[in-house]
């Protein structure tokens, strides 16, 4: 067979004896346990796992949003533990998007403001931002939408923007926490087409947090979580390379 002649790819993310644990009130809470995972550039990787096991706080660990108690995160080759709070941010902003249940739209602002404003951030000037921007809500279907605010869309919709201000500076690697949990069925399978056609699309890694079970056919890898550590690491890519996959 052809797939065992490929050479490894490098890996874009590499999470080492990750651990993290927290106080609630005078208990500590051991939340990962010496986590390592290595995620592959390209790839669609979903996580699951029971309500409580980690996963929002593994997706923060390798995105740089918190830091681990013990381990290493090395994204894109950079270790994360040796940069510094402005570094960290820097990095974040120019590498990652990142795209939540909640949304974490701003209220005050139109469609077309929230994907320009990180790319403000990033130096792009107000012409290119802008033409970014629209490409960007056209590909998510909401350039109709440029001018409308939160309050006025609904929640596919929504998140439909986050995903275009996630993915307009062209990020090398996406995180998504449970991106379709608080949609109805036909904008949850909306978003799902979309993040598929950007990972076909963009060459971006993508790490997804999702209990939805129409995701797992989009995806390459399916990891399940229990209790803190990587119970199950499933190849679905594999099933495409021999032709089983739909
Ligand atoms: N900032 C925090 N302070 C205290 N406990 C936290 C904090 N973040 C997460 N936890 C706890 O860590 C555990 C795992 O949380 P989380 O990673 O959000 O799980 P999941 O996303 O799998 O539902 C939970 O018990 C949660 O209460
Ligand atoms: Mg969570």
């Amino acid at each position: 067979m052809q797939a065992s002649s490929v050479t490894p790819l490098k890996p874009v993310l590499q999470a080492v004896q990750l651990s993290k644990s927290f106080y609630s009130g005078s208990v500590n809470v051991q939340v990962l346990r010496n986590l390592s995972l290595t995620v592959n550039p390209g790839e669609l990787t979903l996580i699951a796992g029971p309500s409580g096991c980690g996963k929002s706080t593994l997706l923060s660990l390798l995105s740089g949003l918190q830091r681990p108690d013990s381990g290493q995160t090395l994204a894109l080759g950079v270790d994360l533990s040796e940069l510094s709070r402005e570094e960290m941010d820097a990095f974040r902003l120019r590498h990652t998007g990142f795209i939540f249940q909640g949304f974490n739209l701003f209220p005050a602002l139109t469609s077309i403001e929230q994907v320009q404003l990180p790319l403000g951030y990033l130096g792009f000037s107000q012409k290119e931002s802008k033409e970014r921007a629209m490409n960007a809500l056209e590909e998510v279907g909401m350039l109709h939408r440029a001018h409308m605010r939160p309050a006025q869309m609904s929640g596919g919709e929504r998140q439909r923007v986050a995903i275009a201000r996630a993915v307009a500076k062209s990020p090398q690697l996406l995180f998504a926490d449970e991106p379709t949990s608080a949609l109805d069925a036909q904008s949850g399978q909306r978003v799902i087409n979309i993040l598929h056609r950007i990972a076909k699309t963009h060459g971006v890694t993508i790490l997804c947090v999702s209990h939805d079970p129409r995701l797992i056919e989009h995806a390459d890898r399916l990891l399940h979580m229990e209790d803190g550590v990587i119970q199950k690491d499933s190849d679905i890519s594999e099933n495409e390379a021999l032709g089983l996959a739909p």
